[in-house]
């Protein structure tokens, strides 16, 4: 009797049973309720799915223990693996495992999207080896994606673990299972040791298609052989490769990891020998060994250093080398780091055909077989030793330090002949990756090299030119220039020449060799230890922090259990951009076994309207649940197909057909926008005193412009709704910023009263500004389906669909006119300012009036005039997007006094000192800001103040602190002298000031509830703000336990609804914590004073809580409190923070490393600095995201985002961060108009991150002066490396040997 295929997961047996050889693991695992892991890209390339793995070695036995990525196994290839989930550590019953715990205390979690995939990214780390350097756990978490936190605290957590940590965790709690046990279950995960052998099940006949798990290779070749000619069969051995050109349909799956003949690795003097399906990473330690052990291999370390680039850990783990090198031979475009690797090192591959016939190939010969028709498998790997004279070097220049590809690669092989003046002996391989799928090999150039003295300038400069002449780069979609691509090989090969000839180089130059060395990170974080009000102020961790570290316990939207018969939706989005629709059929979707329904806007029973309080913001402008009659962006919805489960309705929705009609060009940019006669909508300008007057008296005018390019929010949670129809209404769960806002668009939508609309949600996992009225695209779109198929529906965005169809922060032109003083001294006479934002194509978030309000910062000058701007474009509507508006005004002034200083050629931060706003000083309000907010609270604005008055600028006193704390003169001299004495790696060093301006509209109400119960005096508080990660319950529950004076762990939440806090505003502009910390504290104001009047008038002396609570209860007294607040009880003020930013920038590549940021942070006095200090830092990394990596695209002829993937889309990773990071909250500063005292702090810190700017600028003039060009320059953001290579002006002319 066969054994039916089965996996062990946290020690359990689990039978695969009826699945799809596509069924991916992470599904399984939802489908068996360990809904723990998460999932949020299904590339590889986040992370939030990683468990761990211990899978058995077919050659030898030996059963390794990784990390791998659940969103691309097969679940049918872990037939026979043992796995370890989330859930298989620890919980809130049998304890928390030592990785959760030490995770909660290092205040590691936020939203707690990703934490599960962080913890077992360790516990992998943990279980794979049996020690570990801080160094590794910062590669351990090189795929995993975090937006909340800013790595720092997960990196600190991680590396103070040690083995001895993990071991006592094992004698208290079981490896595998994560309960409870005596100690005594066998180390069998940890690698190197054996376990018995499991039979297989060698073929599987499923519904759709047929399995193959052979052991050995006869048996799959037999398989092969046994194939009908027309068969459609893959191979699979980690099957990553489908994250990167998806999954065709085959009808026959090979699973290879299970034959020992491809798993096999043999290392001798002669050859190193490895089989095709080694991993990267087993691949990767073999040659490590190899290079320091066996003599003719050290080369072999070139490689490895690479290859730790390659993709991330996870990926690595799983993904073979040979799978690799077949999607190159498959997909001739693909960037493969192994092929040029290959290349470089003049490895051997060997193919086996089904009668097994082998054949040698160098790697490019192999590009040229069609494996798949020949149905050859890659066998093996032959590595040649080469002598000590033989210099190998493989460069990757990427867009972001790990999980990428390579923009260019570069493999060097040369015999050198360094007694010789460094001749070139034999002709050199050289081989670049990323050109276009046809260009391997630079011959011609390695032709010109052969025979040469590299020491010989006119050799260099006729290779270059060699070498520009053979190079004809492509233009991938969303992917770098040309004419980047081109000159990255020239400043490779430079590099190359340089590192060769080492000091026989210029000693200018020879720094140009080598790659940027980023060290390992470290942070600092102080605070004042504020104890009067504790818990307000005490350092605590986030309250829900134990349970997002474990076993998947945090519940959020996507784990609600689907009700029965429950729906599931694909949106179904338009393929033109500006056109008119002119027909949907959905005839064969419907056809699709498993489709219930279209819906369309003729479904819909009230508005065809998304926005209900939202659109109110700027009147006139709506926006559409479903397009109707033009469409107005690629990517915009049409139809909601839905079906009884996630595979139907994807296949519906590709036969869906839609035509069009009048396609007219996209308009995508803010210049093509102002070019065109389309309507610009402006608001009333920021005026004081009179600018003419200001120029008039200027000696210095200077004109400017910078432009800033969008930024998707990356939640980790995509945009997600659940509509269940009930019998009064629908319930919805929805992951919204804003309830009341969802409630109301629904009612709208759906045309039935508010009252049949019950919206809640406990957390969400991540939000940013991206839910707060943008979700309603979700919400509303899943109620009209609920609403037709009289079923619950739930729609959750893919990654790909969320980047397409929901739009991001506004792209921003801004363009000045400064006045500077007569005393060339730069005191500012008249600042006026257009600023610009792409709002998309319907005006409905705009932040144009926030950016003009902020931009005065800390600065003061007699005369402004500040325009808000904005205009259409054909791409998705733009959105809130944490500081928007905020950060816009506070960088393009910055970037006003930079351009300030560089005119008077002095330095940037006198320019800035001299123009302080004094204490005291008088701020324009700008009303616009108010009148919105006001509007989104559902109010209009009543009178207002002109001005705001600032009583004292923190900001003199905070430069001087950080300029002694972070040693900013002796470093400011370090880095003038290492610019001087290298022309190709610069620094940079800036002091950054910040004023921010909080602006509270007179009414802003947020509800809340706060109950004590009465037979144990425990609490319950439901308010009306949303939970995203920002710590909002940590912050309330703070100030509840400080109003009622009882302990913090007395108090629990209840999720948000529309009900107990009806109308809430929304939150966002670090309202929602603020304002709900201060109702929730008025509320428990209330309920203590009357239990106080009772205690007296019961005459209690010292009653514990419990007792007075039941006796107040008992006599009648209410122990429960509502509170909204009213006009003008929480109040606008100013925040303060100063940044200090070094940079260390690679010229001859534009890639760079932030190695110390310092910053100083005007909490007030915080209401919680843990809490606090995450927002700091986990802004000023999403901040650097914006204003570096995340580059945002449109296709200029379909209006296409082209940037809508984990390949083109690059938030920074945890390798991006600071490499230094020191957060300090300012001591003594309690602030007088806060909520008890403090200042908010989700925000602010967002805008610190220019300094990188700032400081990237400094690098940048160094380099540009160094190429003979001084003065100011225009310095677009994002800086991506290669704006930032080619603003260094780097020409081949410019590399010279000395
Ligand atoms: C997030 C992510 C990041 C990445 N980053 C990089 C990067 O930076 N640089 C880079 O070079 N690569 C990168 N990759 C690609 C990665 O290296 C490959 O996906 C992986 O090596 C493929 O191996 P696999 O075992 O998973 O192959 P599979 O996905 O199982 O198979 C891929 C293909 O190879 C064929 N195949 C597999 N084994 C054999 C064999 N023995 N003989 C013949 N054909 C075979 C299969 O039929 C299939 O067509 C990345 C991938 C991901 C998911
Ligand atoms: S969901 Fe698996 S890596 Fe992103
Ligand atoms: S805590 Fe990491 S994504 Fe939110």
């Amino acid at each position: 009797m066969s054994v039916p295929p089965a996996l062990t997961i946290n020690g359990q047996r689990y039978e695969v049973g009826d699945v799809s050889p596509t069924t991916r693991l992470a599904s399984f695992l939802h489908d068996h309720q360990l809904l723990g892991t998460h999932t949020t890209c299904y590339k590889g390339a986040c992370g939030a799915c990683i468990v761990v793995a211990a899978i058995p070695d077919p050659s030898n036995g030996v059963r390794r223990t990784m990390t791998i990525n659940s969103c691309l196994v097969p679940v049918l290839a872990c037939v026979g693996w043992e796995l370890t989930t989330i859930e298989g550590l620890g919980n809130k019953y049998d304890g928390y495992h030592v990785i959760e715990e030490r995770l909660t205390q290092h205040a590691g979690s936020q939203c707690g999207y990703c934490t599960p995939g962080m913890v077992m990214s360790m516990y992998g780390l943990s279980q794979s080896k049996d020690e570990w350097s801080a160094e590794d756990v910062e590669h351990q978490l090189d795929g995993t994606m975090c937006r909340c936190t800013g790595y720092r605290p997960i990196l600190e957590a991680f590396k103070s673990l040690t083995p001895e940590d993990i071991e006592d965790a094992h004698k208290t709690r079981c490896l595998t299972t994560g309960k409870a046990c005596s100690g005594c279950c066998s180390e069998k995960t940890k690698q190197g040791q054996t376990v018995a052998g499991q039979s297989l099940v060698r073929s599987l006949q499923l519904k759709d298609a047929a399995w193959h798990h052979p052991t050995s290779l006869q048996e799959l070749l037999d398989t092969l052989a046994g194939f009908p000619e027309e068969t459609k069969y893959t191979l699979i051995r980690g099957n990553t490769a489908q994250a990167l050109y998806g999954c065709e349909t085959y009808t026959e799956f090979i699973y290879t990891g299970d034959v020992p003949e491809l798993s096999a690795v043999r290392l001798s003097t002669e050859e190193l020998v490895f089989g095709g399906s080694v991993s990267i990473t087993r691949l990767m330690d073999q040659l490590s060994f190899a290079a320091q052990t066996i003599e003719g291999y050290s080369y072999a370390s070139q490689l490895v250093e690479t290859w730790k680039y390659l993709g991330n850990t996870a990926v690595r783990n799983l993904g073979s080398w040979a799978g690799n090198l077949a999607t190159k031979v498959n997909h001739h475009d693909f960037t493969s780091d192994i092929f040029v690797g290959l290349v470089a090192a003049s490895a051997a591959i060997t193919t086996v055909g089904p009668d097994g016939s082998t054949s040698i190939h160098t790697p490019e010969e192999l590009l040229e077989k069609d494996l798949v028709a020949e149905r050859r498998v890659i066998l093996q790997l032959s590595f040649p030793p080469h002598g000590d004279n033989v210099f190998v070097r493989t460069i990757k220049v990427r867009p972001r330090t790990t999980t990428c590809l390579a923009d260019v690669s570069a493999g060097f092989t040369l015999r050198v002949d360094a007694a010789a003046a460094h001749t070139v002996v034999d002709t050199p391989v050289i081989v670049f990756g990323g050109i276009n799928p046809s260009f391997n090999r630079a011959t011609a150039t390695a032709k010109a090299l052969t025979g040469k003295s590299l020491e010989d300038e006119t050799v260099l400069q006729e290779a270059l030119s060699v070498l520009a002449s053979e190079v004809d780069p492509d233009s991938p979609p969303g992917g770098a220039s040309p004419e980047y691509r081109q000159a990255l090989t020239q400043t490779l090969l430079y590099k190359m020449v340089l590192e060769i000839l080492g000091d026989s180089a210029g000693s200018a130059v020879v720094s140009g060799g080598s790659d940027l060395k980023r060290p390992v990170s470290s942070g600092q974080q102080t605070f004042p230890e504020n104890t009067e009000a504790w818990p307000i102020g005490k350092p605590v961790t986030k309250i829900e922090a134990p349970i997002q570290c474990s076993g998947g316990e945090a519940e959020f939207i996507t784990k609600i259990p689907a009700r029965p018969g429950e729906l599931f939706g694909f949106f179904i989005t338009s393929t033109e951009s500006n056109a008119r629709l002119v027909s949907i059929d959905t005839t064969a979707a419907l056809a699709v076994p498993g489709v219930v329904a279209v819906v369309t806007a003729e479904d819909i029973p009230g508005q065809n309207n998304l926005l209900a309080f939202a659109g109110e913001v700027v009147p006139g402008f709506k926006q559409p649940v479903f397009a109707s009659e033009r469409v107005e962006y690629y990517g915009q919805p049409i139809g909601l197909l839905v079906a009884t489960n996630r595979g139907a309705a994807y296949a519906g929705r590709a036969a869906v057909k839609v035509t069009y009609e009048d396609q007219q060009p996209p308009v995508l940019t803010i210049e093509e926008a102002l070019a065109k006669p389309l309507p610009m909508s402006q608001f009333p300008p920021v005026v004081v005193g009179d600018v003419s007057a200001g120029f008039a008296a200027s000696s210095h005018i200077i004109e400017g412009a910078m432009r800033r390019g969008g930024q998707f929010h990356y939640h980790m949670e995509t945009q997600v709704t659940v509509v269940n129809p009930t019998d009064n209404g629908f319930d919805v769960h929805s992951a919204s910023q804003w309830l009341s806002e969802t409630q109301r668009a629904i009612s709208q939508v759906l045309d039935i009263p508010d009252n049949q609309v019950h919206v809640s949600a406990k957390r969400l996992g991540g939000g940013f500004g991206g839910k707060i009225d943008q979700c309603n695209i979700v919400s509303t779109a899943t109620a009209v389906a609920a609403y037709k198929t009289r079923r619950p529906v739930r729609v959750q965005l893919d990654l790909a669909d969320n980047m397409t169809i929901v739009g991001g922060r506004e792209p921003y032109l801004c363009t000045y006119k400064a006045g500077v003083g007569f005393d060339d001294a730069g005191v500012l006479q008249a600042v006026q300012v257009f600023l610009t934002a792409d709002s998309g194509y319907s005006g409905v978030d705009v932040s144009c009036p926030s950016a003009v309000d902020a931009l005065p910062s800390c600065y003061s000058c007699p005369n402004w005039e500040l325009h808000p701007q904005f205009i259409l474009t054909n791409t998705p509507v733009t959105t809130w997007c944490r500081s928007p508006g905020t950060v816009e005004g506070v960088t393009f002034m910055e970037n006003i006094m930079e351009h300030v200083a560089a005119e008077l050629g002095v330095d940037p931060l006198a320019v800035r000192q001299k123009n302080l706003l004094p204490d005291g000083g008088m701020r324009r309000i700008s009303k616009q800001v108010l009148k919105i907010r006001s509007r989104m609270a559902g109010q209009d604005l009543l009178d207002l103040p002109d001005e705001m008055k600032v009583p004292r600028n923190l900001i003199s006193d905070m430069i001087s602190q950080i300029m002694t704390s972070a040693d900013v003169e002796q470093r400011k001299a370090d880095v003038a002298q290492s610019n001087l004495d290298n022309r190709w790696k610069k620094r940079g060093l800036s002091v950054m000031p910040m004023l921010w301006p909080y602006s509270v509209p007179p009414v802003y109400p947020f509800s809340v509830m706060v109950a004590v119960n009465a037979r144990d005096g425990s609490v319950s508080i439901s308010h009306g703000g949303a939970e995203m990660g920002q710590g909002i319950n940590t912050k309330v529950a703070q100030v509840a336990a400080y109003e009622l004076g009882i302990p913090m762990d007395l108090i629990s939440f209840v999720p948000s609804n529309v009900h107990s806090n009806p109308n809430s505003s929304v939150t966002g502009g670090s309202l929602g914590s603020d304002v709900c910390s201060y109702c929730v504290g008025e509320a428990c104001k209330r309920i203590r004073s009357r239990l106080d009047t009772h205690q007296g008038q019961a005459g209690l002396v010292d009653p514990s809580w419990r007792d007075l609570v039941y006796s107040a209860f008992s006599a009648g007294v209410d122990i429960s409190e509502r509170y909204a607040n009213g006009a003008d009880e929480v109040k606008s003020y100013a925040v303060f923070g100063v940044a200090c930013t070094e940079v260390e920038l690679d010229v001859l590549t534009g890639q760079f490393i932030v190695l110390r940021s310092d910053i100083l942070e005007d909490a007030g006095r915080s209401l919680s600095p843990l809490v606090d200090i995450g927002q700091v830092e986990g802004g000023f990394v999403m901040g650097q995201g914006l204003l570096t990596t995340e580059k945002v695209a449109f296709d200029s002829t379909t209006g296409k985002r082209l940037t809508d993937s984990v390949w083109t889309y690059h938030p920074p990773m945890a390798l991006d961060i600071p490499a230094d990071l020191r957060v300090s909250l300012l001591q003594d500063a309690p602030n007088p108009l806060g909520v008890q005292s403090s200042k908010v702090t989700s925000e602010p810190p967002l805008c610190l991150s220019f300094s990188v700017v700032m400081a990237l600028r400094q690098a940048v003039t160094s380099a540009r002066q160094d190429a003979g060009t001084t003065g100011w320059f225009q310095m677009d953001a994002p800086l991506t490396t290669e704006r930032l290579q080619q603003l260094c002006l780097v020409a081949a002319g410019r590399l010279t040997l000395s």
